[in-house]
């Protein structure tokens, strides 16, 4: 049976050490960190995705703006406002909810937000940097996950990392950091042979595909470290990528969905904005 990876404590944790930072932040340089989050349109996942990012600045006192635009907002409307927080000297990070409406090129406005404020770490620019080694921000998903593989002193260096799913979201960036730590790296994905091969050689297993339980017991190496960063709503119940029945039966280390990776992520886009805010 493995042992469970509790995101939501393991966050709560690191709020509280955020909150000091904050705080000393203010009485020593009187600067509060300051987020600006740009949703469009009413999807209504991202709609919950905002206002929890919200609730979680004013938890450890930093300072948010959300602007909430109506779906038939114009890409230029979008790319002005940009334009304006990049100069708002309140505003540290810039965080536009992902999906943008059709119409709205996505590219095109992650690619207008100040490097230096892009605390999702989507920019070219941090892509780049990321990829070469060099101090980049780096996407809060990918960035929670090294933060439970290291709190709960999971070793990288030599090990087998296998990710499946190739997004430029999870499984790319993700891809990088392993390897920025010495694992030995594979990313797997729809179109790869056989996954279950692949997927039952790693000692650290991500999984960031969007379906559902894909991941079964028999596909996992006896002792791994499993991280879901799937969330999916089945029969209105949310279940991640793995089935964690089954995983956790053979697992070292696994987390739960909810209440393991979740968390982490917006834990992640606080400590990035405080980054931002350091480095302004
Ligand atoms: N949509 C789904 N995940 C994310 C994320 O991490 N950041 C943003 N901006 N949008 C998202």
């Amino acid at each position: 049976m493995a042992q469970i990876i509790d995101g939501k404590a393991l966050s709560k944790e690191i709020r509280l050490e955020l909150t000091e930072e904050v705080a000393q932040m203010k009485e020593e340089q009187g600067i509060v960190p300051g987020l600006a989050v740009v949703l469009v349109g009413e999807d209504p996942a991202s709609t919950v995705y905002v206002r929890n990012k919200e609730k979680a600045c004013g938890e450890v006192g930093m300072y948010s703006e959300v602007y909430r635009l109506p779906k038939e907002t114009s890409e230029e409307d979008v790319l002005l406002l940009i334009s304006k927080l990049n100069e708002d000297s309140k505003i540290h990070g810039i965080l536009v909810q992902l999906p943008v409406p059709d119409h709205i090129d996505e590219s095109k406005v992650l690619n207008n937000i100040d490097p230096k404020k892009d605390v999702d770490g989507f920019h070219p620019v941090n892509v780049g940097k990321l990829f070469s080694g060099e101090d980049a921000f780096v996407p809060c998903t990918p960035l929670g996950v090294m933060e439970m593989l290291h709190r709960n002193n999971v070793e990288i260096k030599g090990k087998e990392a296998v990710i499946i799913g190739r997004s430029n979201i999870v499984g790319k960036p993700m891809a990088a950091l392993l390897l920025q730590e010495h694992a030995t790296v594979t990313i797997c994905h729809s179109r790869t042979a056989d996954l279950k091969a692949h997927a039952k050689n790693a000692d650290i297993l991500v999984v960031a595909t969007g379906r559902a339980n894909m991941v079964t017991g028999d596909m996992v190496k006896p002792g791994a470290t499993v991280i879901d960063v799937g969330i999916n709503r089945v029969d209105d119940v949310l279940v991640g990528d793995v089935n964690f029945e089954e995983a956790k039966e053979v697992a070292g280390l696994i987390t739960p969905v909810p209440g393991g990776v979740g968390p982490m992520t917006i834990t992640m886009l606080l400590k990035n904005t405080l980054k931002a805010a350091k480095i302004s």
